[in-house]
């Protein structure tokens, strides 16, 4: 088969990674890819929103499968495109990735089906929304509509917070479109777990449970970030209150979507918090996580292109995932000043020494090559925030840490920053 990835992040390096590894395949492209991709794929010059050429490019080259990796090409409708001229491709239809590219309209799903989540309201006048928040009293958490590259989810902990909030995206319009319309939601505070499902709109079929850690900076502090770091899977969620969080998080929803006709297919990622062990949700993603697909994907030992066509045929039911039971940990390697400013195009050394190293891997995200000959002396600079994921199995929490801190210390580039701390909650828990 010929597989078409679209993105150009750690995760679609995992997956084009993953994907390589399948029985099914025989080459892979990567749209526009990275300076890892080209590796096993073929790295192609279209940009992941431009679906014109995208699907220009699948027509003409026949490919079998695309796989979208972020969230924007989905919310603009690709799957529709691709499906009304008989290509397969993986993800939900333009009406489904509402549910990530409208928080609103994802609340009021959620509402509709029982979902647990916080109580909120919706707002498009400023006025109205500060009456709200001196009504309601702090801290709230106030979200822009549409998509915000993660950046539209404010915590407000002071009635000057809030009003700030308020004005920067209804007035000053910081998130552009996306802010047109406002929700402000209760703050649940608790402890966060990613959890992703495989469905085809009948069968659910979960990925094992993940932490993310979105502050820049040790201790969770600093500036939100696409995320640092994850592990796989979370002490925090044991068996029972995995079904638990599957039975109440997903399955309403699914079962209510299909009975409307809609049919969820492909990765749907719930966003929880865990507070007195009841899960709530606070967002849906409509594709893998970032920098969580790290943590999971190298655990997981089923092929994940049958998986992806069960997914699309509506044979999710008698598939299974086999899955690795040692412990992941992912961390993100990025540019000093991420996520603010940043310099780019700083070589970056040791990428062939830690290959070497046993149960580690590394994901590229903001990288090029400076040409894409195979020879082994290749130069790699970065080009984003984000520039790798280092990634290390080990039994348990402890060794997976070890070593995967241990390995970083072989990659080096002018003013590289990661966390230092990620897999500290799954300790703290463990040790429990
Ligand atoms: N890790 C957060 C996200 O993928 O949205």
């Amino acid at each position: 088969m010929k597989i078409l990835v679209v993105g150009s992040g750690g995760r679609e390096h995992c997956l084009v990674w993953k994907i390589f590894q399948s029985s099914l395949v025989d080459k892979i492209y990567c749209a526009p890819g990275n300076g890892g991709t080209f590796k096993i794929a073929e790295n192609i010059n279209i940009q992941a929103d431009d679906i014109d050429s995208l699907l220009e490019f699948a027509l003409k080259e026949n490919i079998d499968l695309t796989v979208v990796g972020p969230e924007v090409p989905l919310v603009l409708g690709i799957v529709d495109r691709f499906e009304q001229k008989g290509l397969k491709i993986f993800g939900p239809k333009k009406d489904l990735a509402l549910l990530e590219g409208s928080k609103i309209y994802s609340k009021e799903v959620m509402l509709k089906y029982g979902v647990p989540t916080a109580d909120f309201e919706t707002f498009t006048e400023s006025d109205e929304a500060k009456q709200y928040v001196l009504r309601k009293g702090l801290p709230l958490v106030i979200k822009a509509d549409g998509l915000a590259a993660g950046k539209g989810v404010i915590l407000c902990d002071t009635k000057e917070e809030a009003f700030q909030a308020i004005d920067s995206i209804i007035i000053d319009k910081q998130f552009g479109d996306a802010g047109g319309k406002i929700i402000i939601e209760d703050l649940i505070e608790g402890e966060e777990v990613s959890v992703l499902i495989f469905t085809d709109g009948k069968t659910i079929l979960p990925l094992v449970s993940s932490q993310d850690h979105k502050r820049a900076f040790d201790g969770d502090k600093g500036p939100n970030t696409g995320g640092m770091g994850a592990y796989a899977p979370a002490p925090l969620v044991n068996k029972e209150s995995f079904n638990q969080i599957i039975k109440e998080a997903f399955k309403p929803l699914i079962e209510g979507l299909s009975q409307e006709g809609k049919v969820y297919k492909g990765i749907l990622y719930g966003g929880l918090m865990i507070k007195n062990n009841q899960p709530y949700v606070l967002e849906y993603n409509v594709r893998f996580g970032d920098p969580e697909t790290q943590a999971i994907l190298p655990k997981f030992k089923s092929d994940l292109v049958r998986i992806m066509l069960d997914t699309i045929n509506g044979d999710l039911e008698n598939t299974a995932i086999e899955w690795d039971n040692r412990f992941c940990i992912s961390v993100v390697l990025a540019s000093g000043g991420y996520p603010g400013s940043y310099e780019k195009n700083k070589q970056i050394f040791g990428l062939e020494q830690i290959k070497k190293i046993k149960d580690v891997f590394v994901f590229h995200a903001g990288t090029k090559a400076l040409s894409q000959s195979e020879s082994e002396d290749n130069k790699i600079v970065t080009t984003g925030g984000r520039v790798l994921t280092v990634v290390s199995l080990g039994t348990n929490i402890k060794e997976a840490q070890e070593k995967v801190y241990q390995a970083i210390k072989v990659i080096t580039f002018d003013k590289m920053f990661y966390r230092k701390d990620i897999g500290y909650r799954a300790l703290q828990q463990v040790n429990l």
